[in-house]
């Protein structure tokens, strides 16, 4: 039996910003953000709200659609680069808050792929019986890290959170293949120093290659092909890098999910974020293959090919 996905939520907060917005504070405009990026507005989390609090919602609605009890669940995964503190983990805060006391916990440091390491990690943790139930959150509040003086950045991040719990699933259910990877010689391109730092450029060119590569790569391990996919899930970074990687396995664009123009790009939440918003359209239903694919800074990249359902 594989690992798969049991419950789902997602937590975004209320405030929205839109181009609109960023045209008053900065010489931008909504044409060239739209045209750039597919981003049309985005969340920010207020000063109150910190990355443990989006985290700690998004957990609670994937617990309740998981129907299971917090005190079941044997490990939590967090996946951010926006934690409140570097200690304690923004998962062992949501450890205490949910009542999950029978829990490890840890944080993921992957950035944008940082939910496809913390779903495969899970993976091993189920299918090797050590845990019954995990619990994996992507969460970011990245309005604390963003410098509002630049322009090149400062448009295209949001805050937001998405959770599963993952556990076994029926029949040929569950994950099939995944694949992960990093090249540390391309950290230069996209890191934190106070606030995030970007050469968009670089980062686009791998984006692109990665992207296509790894959705391919999933596929082929699973032993699937290109008619087989139901729905690509890409990281939602930029909808012109999300193109190439539907182009490349030649999907007609209702089988690519999009959300990158509501929320923006919202690093490790941005995959369960849209996962949760196909379902809610009814665009997900049992058996369907979903294909998820994230990059990110470290460089990291992550893909993973898996079956939907219980
Ligand atoms: O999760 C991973 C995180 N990172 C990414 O996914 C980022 C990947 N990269 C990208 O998405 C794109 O590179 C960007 C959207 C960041 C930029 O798009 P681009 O087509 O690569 O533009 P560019 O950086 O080559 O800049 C083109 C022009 C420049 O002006 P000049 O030098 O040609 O006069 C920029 O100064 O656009 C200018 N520009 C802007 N103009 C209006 C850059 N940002 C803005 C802005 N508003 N917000």
């Amino acid at each position: 039996m594989n690992a798969g996905v049991i419950g789902i939520g997602r937590y975004v907060p209320e405030k929205v910003v839109t181009n609109a917005d960023f045209e008053k504070i900065m010489d931008t405009s909504d044409e060239w953000i739209r045209t750039r990026t597919g981003i049309e507005e985005r969340r920010f989390a207020d000063d109150d709200t910190d990355t443990s609090d989006l985290a700690f919602n998004a957990a609670k609605n994937a617990i309740g659609n998981a129907e299971i009890s917090p005190e079941e669940i044997g490990l939590i995964l967090v996946a951010t680069v926006t934690p409140d503190v570097p200690f304690p983990s923004v998962a062992c805060k949501i450890q205490e808050r949910l009542g999950a006391v029978n829990a490890a916990a840890m944080d993921i440091s992957a950035a944008c792929a940082g939910f496809m390491y913390g779903m495969v990690t899970a993976k091993q943790f189920i299918e090797g019986g050590s845990y019954k139930y995990v619990l994996v959150v992507g969460v970011e509040k990245l309005s604390k890290i963003t410098d509002f003086d630049d322009r090149g950045t400062a448009v295209l991040f949001g805050d937001g959170a998405g959770a599963v719990v993952m556990g076994k699933v029926s029949g040929d259910r569950g994950i099939l293949a995944f694949e992960l990877g990093a090249d540390g010689t391309g950290g230069k391109h996209l890191y934190q120093d106070e606030y995030i730092i970007m050469n968009g450029r670089e980062v686009f060119k791998f984006a692109v290659r990665q992207m296509g590569e790894s959705s391919v790569n999933v596929l082929e391990k699973a032993g699937l092909t290109k008619e087989d996919v139901d729905m690509l899930i890409p990281h939602q970074a930029n909808i012109r890098i999300m193109e190439a990687s539907r182009q490349r396995l030649e999907l007609p664009i209702e089988k690519m999910s999009k959300t990158v123009h509501k929320y923006g790009n919202t690093s490790a939440a941005s995959i369960p974020i849209s996962i949760v918003e196909e379902l809610e359209a009814g665009k997900i239903k049992d058996d369907d293959v979903l294909v998820m694919v994230g990059f990110g800074g470290g460089l990291t990249w992550g893909a993973i090919a898996l079956r939907w359902g219980k």
